[in-house]
């Protein structure tokens, strides 16, 4: 029976867990006996754990995840007068993390499973297009195998910003290990993510692993040599210890999100648009998010029945007043934007509460036929 009045937040970050709770106090204590908060053996270690579990040879882990983006572009010399191609469907992170480089974002379109359409790419190249920054968006991978076709075939570099999917595979790779480099942001509300801010980045290719790690500390070398003037990227080490010790639950979680994914599914599919996977993939949720025609009106009535939903995002990037100049070719885009919105999805989200909000869905859907 699902009781009348369940409330369901859209995101709960609390740690409830013992064992959980325990494993990250064994980590402080392990930090305070140290005493190494900047870089040192926890930096290294995670490191080494996530270049492992991505598979790739290179991981630099960075202040957070628009950081990581930025170094990434960074890393392979994006500058003034360069433009990069990029979905117009992501957090404003990524097209910011373009901008700051000095060179211009260009938008393409995306499809229904509100990813970048690769036919839409060529629609927008130029002789100054540089990069495509893929994103693997609310957790379900890009269609490499089409992108890296057109990446090829126009000699553009490939950056991924897998910030959303951490953990998914496509045709067999880990989610970070499709970009010359990948950025992965690692917030508190990522299904990996620290105590804190943290991002990190991914390479096979040693020249632009060095030139991240430069970067990263104000562009020197030993501290000392000046090589590319910079800023400080470098992530805690306390938050990168607690993120190493959340690695061995990620399985766990991306389990029950796949459960409550399911669940939604199979119940929502004849109400509304529910999400996809790419072809060859097998995507994490990130988020859960819906297309729906009459969005704003759900939102309103879930909201009245105390479910949190969230629209992500109410605006394309393209659409932001500061990129309103930059070339675009988001046909689709502009109408899916509008019927986009996110359930609520995470680990301690209890059955019953994912019926619930199953029910106020249909419910509202059904008002009117
Ligand atoms: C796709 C994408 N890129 C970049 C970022 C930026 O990451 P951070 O919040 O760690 O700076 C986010 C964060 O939400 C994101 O979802």
């Amino acid at each position: 029976m699902i009781k009348a009045s369940l409330q369901v937040r859209f995101l709960d970050l609390s740690i409830t867990n013992k064992e959980d709770r325990e494993d990250l106090k064994e980590v402080l204590e392990r930090c305070m006996d140290h005493g190494q908060f900047v870089m040192g053996q926890e930096i290294s270690n995670l490191e080494k754990n996530l270049a492992e579990y991505v598979g790739r040879d290179y991981c630099v882990t960075v202040s957070s995840g628009t950081d990581a983006v930025y170094l990434a572009l960074k890393g392979i010399d994006i500058k003034q007068g360069d433009e990069v191609i990029t979905t117009p469907l992501s957090w404003i992170a990524t097209a910011n993390a373009i901008k700051m480089t000095g060179a211009k974002p260009v938008f393409c379109d995306i499809n229904q499973d509100l990813n970048l359409d690769p036919n839409s790419i060529e629609k927008v190249i130029s002789k100054n297009t540089k990069a495509l920054l893929t994103v693997d968006y609310t957790g379900n991978m890009a269609d490499y195998e089409q992108i890296i076709k057109i990446a090829n075939k126009y000699k553009i570099k490939l950056i991924e910003d897998g910030s959303q999917a951490f953990g998914a595979k496509y045709d067999g790779r880990k989610c970070g290990s499709f970009g010359v480099v990948s950025a992965i942001s690692h917030n508190p509300m990522k299904i990996f993510g620290g105590l804190g801010e943290i991002g990190s980045v991914f390479t096979n290719d040693q020249e632009i692993a060095n030139k991240i790690q430069i970067l990263r500390y104000n562009g020197t070398v030993n501290k000392e040599f000046l090589k590319y003037p910079s800023l400080n990227f470098r992530a805690d080490s306390l938050n990168a210890a607690f993120l190493q010790s959340r690695l061995k639950n990620l399985p766990k979680k991306l389990n029950r999100r796949s459960e409550i994914a399911k669940r939604y599914t199979e119940n929502l599919k004849n109400y509304c648009l529910t999400p996809t996977e790419t072809k060859n993939s097998q995507r994490v949720f990130y988020t859960y998010t819906i297309q729906i025609e009459d969005r704003d009106g759900l939102s309103k009535y879930l909201a009245e029945n105390n479910i949190e939903t969230k629209i992500q995002h109410p605006l394309l990037m393209s659409e932001q007043e500061p990129y309103a100049d930059c070339k675009t070719y988001t046909k689709k885009a502009s109408q899916i934007i509008k019927k986009v919105l996110c359930l609520p999805i995470y680990e301690g989200l209890s059955d019953d509460q994912v019926d619930y909000v199953i029910e106020k869905v249909i419910n509202y859907q059904k008002s009117f036929t």
